[in-house]
């Protein structure tokens, strides 16, 4: 998809506008849309539009497509309403046989938004609504979206060109690397292997300029990853542990590190799930596919940060060779592991890519893993957890996804919570006391393993994988996690 922005009207298939529900001032802002298009719009259509936040139109007038979308009452517009009523109108124009679009910004002020957001939030929700994951349609008759360019504009005069040109760009990257992240959360795990997953990985950061090192299990075995390579032992497919380092910042300034699950399938291993849903699984790497897509993002947008992204891939797997429940196994950092069920596999391979993490003494880590069935339980699709060794960086990021609506809720790390994984017969026990607590309990297991640099834990099992699609989030893979780490990054200094 080609994203560009005009200064003024450009020449398109299709035009698309924006409309606050405003009472009479509708009919204004349609005579607007008339004068700049030189055309008349049937006087019926326009009565029965008035702008609310659910109504959008395809109107045909002097032989050009146009699409309203409202956006409901002005004083009640925010981003997140902007995204859902152009990915409304954007959702019309791609089921059109068109070519084009031309999408005008908004030039109306909201609160806390600046020109920029307004174009970003536009833009990324374009691309995040047309995503489709269609590679593996092979019959003539599936309906393919034909649009191939999105041309955003503003009035010939507007005092923000600068602005919106860069949203729109900032807007197109970001949508493109949330896109990312669902591909590689919906490819299957038969192709989606911890091999796949690394080779992509170095790919991108060849093309992007960023330094990949990818150990395999021979490498894992020097390491000591005790963790990492008993997950993986009862699958064909080895492990790889992904380090992903990006330097944008200058030499002295600390990393940010990024720490994403890469559970390529988890099938549970020896404790195994229950076969209904168990295909959801192939999804259980989407904190992988985060730190993937935000590496892809902070290097298109160069922003000024060094980064650090660390990635254990695995396929959890039973067979002959498969770990065992009550298997005492040892993490890379010399602490012993009790595994008491083999499907709370996630934790472990994290407390691994953790206690490596130290060796880059970060500014402040952050993991992001499809870690406990309690998350969805306790606040279904619309919440990722945190649990974590630092509040303030915990406002930071409620602050960031409540910016791009991928909004987080703080669960407490109370010591009384880390009593439940002592173990009888090791450090610790990788799960907790029947089913009480069970997303803090697994933030408590990885806490064990930060040591000396303040951390964040996502889990995102409810947020990562959808079920009933909505206005731009679609089912399957979201790609959660991306642009809220990137707005985090932007949003301080480093
Ligand atoms: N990958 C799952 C968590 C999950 C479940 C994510 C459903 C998304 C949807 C994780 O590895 C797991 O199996 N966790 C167990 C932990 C338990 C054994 C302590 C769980 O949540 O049941
Ligand atoms: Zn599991
Ligand atoms: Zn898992």
């Amino acid at each position: 998809m080609k994203v560009t922005y005009s200064k003024g009207l450009p020449k398109a298939d299709a035009y698309m506008f924006l409309c606050f529900e405003d009472g009479k001032k509708i009919k204004e802002r349609i005579k607007g849309i008339e004068k700049l298009l030189g055309v008349t719009i049937q006087k019926e259509s326009i009565d029965d539009f008035s702008g609310k936040e659910t109504e959008n139109d395809l109107l045909y007038a002097g032989g050009k497509r146009i699409i309203i979308s409202g956006v409901g009452a002005k004083d009640k517009c925010d981003l997140e309403k902007l995204r859902k009523a152009t990915s409304r109108g954007i959702k019309i124009a791609g089921q059109l046989k068109v070519d084009s679009v031309a999408i005008e910004i908004f030039e109306e002020d909201f609160k806390g938004c600046s020109p920029e957001d307004v174009a970003t939030a536009m833009s990324e929700s374009c691309l995040m609504r047309l995503y489709r994951f269609d590679k593996y349609f092979t019959s003539k008759d599936y309906e393919r979206i034909e649009l191939k360019q999105l041309v955003f504009f503003s009035g010939k005069d507007s005092k923000n060109h600068k602005h919106f040109e860069k949203g729109v760009k900032d807007g197109e990257i970001l949508g493109n690397a949330t896109n990312m992240a669902r591909d590689l959360g919906n490819e299957p795990a038969n192709i989606a292997t911890p091999e796949y997953i690394a080779n992509i990985v170095k790919k991108q950061g060849a093309k992007l300029n960023y330094k990949v090192k990818v150990f395999n299990k021979k490498e894992l075995e020097k390491m000591k990853a005790g963790c990492i390579l008993a997950v993986a032992q009862g699958s064909l497919n080895e492990p790889k542990f992904v380090v992903m380092e990006y330097n944008g910042g200058s030499a002295k300034s600390k990393p940010v590190v990024l720490v994403g699950k890469g559970v390529t399938f988890d099938s549970g291993g020896i404790s195994i799930k229950p076969s209904s849903g168990m295909e959801a699984m192939k999804m259980d790497m989407c904190g992988a596919g985060a730190v993937v897509g935000a590496f892809e993002a902070a290097a298109r947008l160069k922003l000024k940060v060094n980064l650090v992204g660390l990635i254990p891939l695995v396929e959890n797997m039973p067979s002959g060779s498969a770990f065992r429940p009550g298997d005492i196994i040892t993490a890379i950092n010399g602490t012993t592991v009790e595994v008491q069920n083999t499907d709370a596999e996630g934790r472990l391979i994290l407390g691994d890519a953790l206690a490596y993490a130290s060796k880059y003494k970060p500014k402040y880590a952050i993991d992001l893993a499809t870690l406990t069935g309690a998350a969805l339980i306790a606040l279904g699709h619309y919440a990722t957890i945190a649990v974590a060794n630092d509040d303030e960086l915990v406002k930071k990021l409620i602050a960031a996804g409540e910016k791009t609506y991928e909004r987080v809720w703080q669960l407490p790390s109370w010591e009384e919570y880390d009593k439940l994984i002592d173990s009888d017969v090791a450090d610790v026990t990788n799960v907790g006391k029947g089913r009480q607590a069970g997303s803090i309990v697994a933030g408590m297991f990885l806490k064990r393993f930060v040591k000396d640099y303040n951390w964040v834990h996502l889990d995102i099992a409810g947020t990562a994988m959808n079920t009933k699609p909505t206005e731009y989030i679609p089912s399957h893979a979201t790609g959660v996690g991306v642009r809220m780490l990137i707005e985090l990054i932007r949003s301080e200094k480093h």
